[in-house]
């Protein structure tokens, strides 16, 4: 057999990761806290039913919907992004600078296509998504942990990085983190922004969590500072509608929008248009609104279980991030637990089945950071079975430590 590409060695070690991650999810049995999936809950099946239905019995929207379509995307999908997204939310943006990808993931795929050359070095959190350390080792691009604390990501430690080991890119998740719930603040936000303008470093802002608020008050983006081209907002339509339809988008600048356009091209054209088509439909007919508040206070009520479950039934010394949004929270334990070796017990011991991310996979630099930490999802269980999971894994945990 010829020679893997190198790339396939450079992300083995990411690759095994998330691996590790879907593998527990087919036990039934099992009250999983690992996936990072939406409630089945929050998917609009009846409306989507609806408006497939519709959609594919118009004459003109049926054949548009099963055509080739245009490399930048549905244009009435770009003006719901710009006018039901972001400018409801203080983002200036034109259409003509939104490009419809291939869920969320595309879009920093798509990034490192027109911007990473085998060597560069990108600037990620301490932790991040291993998800896109998969993509970026993909690539053959070097990660570079910066600290983070409960305001995000350290914007003294990223500048003293970005003079030390002149990165190509900075990848910063800013609001709900994945993994840890938490969101950066308003001034380092700021910050960042101008750190990419003042040093010429990309600023690649993660965004798919950000319409999930459902305590505190938004905060603009990154972008929203960006006075140089330099930030590139990805989102996804994966956490607001639905992931398997694979939509996403990106925000950039002409100079970059031109490129990424080209890379599209090369990549799969465009974006499958009868998702795009439905998805469009569900803005314009005016359903996002109620969905919204729905799965809001539907993810509202989860986290509120989950923290009452962290408080009640983990031991005295636990550290948890009280996430305003998203899907998660992130949990430290005390008392020199290892919440790898944990997860074997948690997911097989059967009066326990209850399973969760370890920390430790989410740190690119390794040297068991994180080993004491677990990322706990509460998006896609009910609040009855967050009750027993939790009970059940604080008690393994509490046993550990007598
Ligand atoms: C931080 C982050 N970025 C990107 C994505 C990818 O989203 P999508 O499913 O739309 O590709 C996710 C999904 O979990 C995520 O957590």
């Amino acid at each position: 057999m010829p020679r893997f590409a190198q790339r396939m060695k450079t992300m083995e070690k990411s690759a095994n990761i998330i691996r590790g991650l879907f593998g527990a999810m087919n036990d039934p049995e099992l009250i999983s806290f690992g996936g990072g999936a939406p409630a089945r809950e929050a998917l609009p099946v009846d409306i989507v039913r609806e408006i497939a239905a519709d959609v594919i019995t118009t004459g003109k929207k049926g054949i548009q919907a099963l055509q080739y379509g245009s490399v930048m995307g549905l244009p009435e999908l770009r003006e719901v992004v710009v006018d039901h997204l972001l400018a409801p939310k203080g983002i200036k943006a034109k259409a003509e600078n939104i490009l419809i990808t291939s869920g969320g993931l595309e879009g920093v795929n798509l990034l490192c296509q027109v911007y990473i050359d085998p060597g560069d070095i990108i600037l990620v959190e301490s932790p991040t998504f291993v998800h896109c350390v998969e993509i970026f080792e993909m690539f053959e691009a070097k990660c570079i942990a910066v600290d983070m604390d409960d305001d995000g990501m350290n914007t003294e430690d990223l500048e003293a990085k970005i003079i030390k080991y002149k990165p190509k890119m900075v990848y910063v998740i800013p609001t709900f983190h994945n993994p840890t719930g938490r969101t950066l603040s308003l001034e380092r936000r700021q910050k960042i922004a101008e750190l990419g303008s003042k040093y010429d470093v990309i600023i690649l802002e993660d965004d798919p969590y950000r319409d999930i608020r459902y305590s505190g008050s938004d905060l603009l983006p990154i972008k929203a500072f960006d006075e140089t081209g330099h930030t590139v907002l990805a989102n996804s339509f994966s956490k607001i509608f639905s992931p398997g339809s694979r939509l996403g988008y990106i925000l950039a600048d002409d100079e970059i929008s031109a490129k990424l356009f080209n890379a599209k091209t090369a990549t799969n054209s465009h974006t499958s248009m009868l998702p795009q088509v439905i998805c469009a439909e569900f803005f314009k007919r005016g359903y996002y609104p109620a969905h919204h508040r729905m799965i809001c206070d539907l993810y509202r009520q989860r986290r509120d279980t989950m923290i009452e479950c962290i408080d009640k039934y983990f031991p005295e010394g636990t550290k948890r991030v009280f996430p305003d949004g998203g899907l998660f929270t992130w949990a430290e334990l005390p008392g020199g637990i290892n919440t790898t070796e944990l997860l074997e017990e948690a997911v097989k011991n059967p009066d326990v089945k209850v399973a969760y991310v370890a920390g430790e996979g989410f740190f690119t630099e390794g040297g068991g950071k994180g080993i004491n930490c677990m990322r706990l999802s509460f998006g896609s269980v009910t609040p009855e079975k967050i009750r027993v999971g939790m009970e059940r894994l604080g008690g393994l945990i509490r046993s550990k430590l007598k």
